[in-house]
């Protein structure tokens, strides 16, 4: 059985967790950084950074306390090597070198990407299903959309071609005046409204795997916001004026509805297109039981979903694909470099 130490810094959570065989969380810290980057409305990266710095050696070492292990106990360190911030990644990446140098343990550079499809395996009822799977990842960041054909082998089918879905829900969250992050806060609101109250559009792509939320934001912008010489003047000062008619939990169930059923339809096509035997859909967005409900609903085949806590960026995640990794004999350079973009399109075991 093999444990795992892993550390995760790609973007505004300072996490790190202790894996066992793969699924079994020996322990799961995240430090979050949202009450930091929340009067900006979203991730300010240099904070970013300097708020890994400072906390990346006591989420660590209260890691191996709750897990009540020490390194000689441990069988190597897996470590985010991107995508994501670079000033984030580095802090991460410096870190992990060093205890892999000090420690003599093998070193693992581990995809965020896959380290989101990973969490699968670490809900309790988790059993793996047939090979070709198709993988969603809906994050802040990500929109991606993924054939798995077994371990560490994907071929992207297609994704955003401009916002994320998270990205999505936080920009209308801000129009709205919402909390930062939007997503949590328009479920919330969606909750008391009527889902028809606004014909917001689904976006056409080329593609039926792509995805588009940059018309649908805009599309609720002009719903909700004063006329164009109030709107723009009061853009520069951060926030469209909404108008005096709109009711907020109609706008936020409406987008939410126009959202969720572009996620739904480009699963669903998938789905049908590579006679895959399950969807795993995981990152932020995946926490919305409205889009649970719907992919439930709407698809055939198993649904599979993580469990809440691990929705969001986790170094959980992280250790799990890195198991995978590690039965298959992959060990990383010390000498890794932090990659900003790093798509999950190839053959990730066999580009080592
Ligand atoms: O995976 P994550 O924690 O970070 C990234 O890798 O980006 O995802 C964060 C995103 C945010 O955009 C947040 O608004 C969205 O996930 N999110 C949600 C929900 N909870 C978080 N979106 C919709 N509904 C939710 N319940
Ligand atoms: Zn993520």
């Amino acid at each position: 059985m093999a444990t795992i130490l892993a550390i995760e810094t790609s973007c505004d959570e300072t996490a790190a967790a202790i894996i066992s065989d793969g699924c079994v969380i020996r322990a799961n810290i995240v430090a979050s950084q949202v009450e930091l980057h929340a009067p900006y409305g979203g991730v300010f990266p240099e904070l970013a950074s300097r708020a890994h710095i400072e906390s990346v050696s006591a989420v660590v070492s209260r890691a191996l306390a709750d897990a009540d292990l020490d390194y000689a106990q441990l069988d190597a360190i897996a470590v985010t090597q991107g995508p994501g911030l670079v000033g984030s990644l580095l802090v991460g990446i410096s870190f992990a070198k060093g205890l892999a140098l000090a420690t003599g343990l093998p070193l693992l550079g581990i995809n965020h990407l896959e380290g989101h499809v990973y969490s699968q395996w670490l809900a309790d009822d988790f059993r793996e299903p047939a090979f070709p799977i198709i993988a969603m990842i809906v994050s802040g960041g990500h929109s991606e959309l993924l054939l798995m054909l077994g371990h560490g082998s994907y071929r992207r089918l297609g994704g955003t071609i401009d916002d994320a879905a998270g990205e999505a829900f936080d920009k209308v969250g801000r129009t709205l005046g919402l909390p930062f992050p939007g997503g949590p806060a328009i479920e919330k609101a969606a909750q008391c409204g009527c889902a028809d109250a606004y014909a917001f559009p689904r976006a056409k792509t080329d593609s039926v795997y792509d995805l588009s939320f940059s018309g649908l934001k805009t599309a609720v912008m002009r719903a909700v916001t004063q006329q164009p010489s109030a709107r723009s003047q009061r853009r520069a000062e951060g926030q469209a004026r909404l108008r005096d008619d709109v009711h907020i939990p109609d706008v936020a169930a409406s987008f939410q509805e126009a959202a969720t059923d572009s996620l739904v339809s480009a699963a669903h096509c998938a789905m049908r297109d590579y006679a895959a035997s399950a969807l795993f859909v995981s990152g932020g967005v995946s926490a919305n039981q409205s889009l649970r409900d719907k992919l439930r609903a709407r698809l055939e085949l198993p649904v599979y979903t993580p469990p809440l806590f691990l929705c969001g960026d986790n170094a959980a995640m992280i250790g799990a694909a890195a198991h995978f990794r590690y039965l298959a004999g992959l060990r990383s350079r010390l000498d890794i470099e932090a990659r900003a973009r790093w798509m999950l399109a190839e053959d990730v075991y066999a580009s080592e």
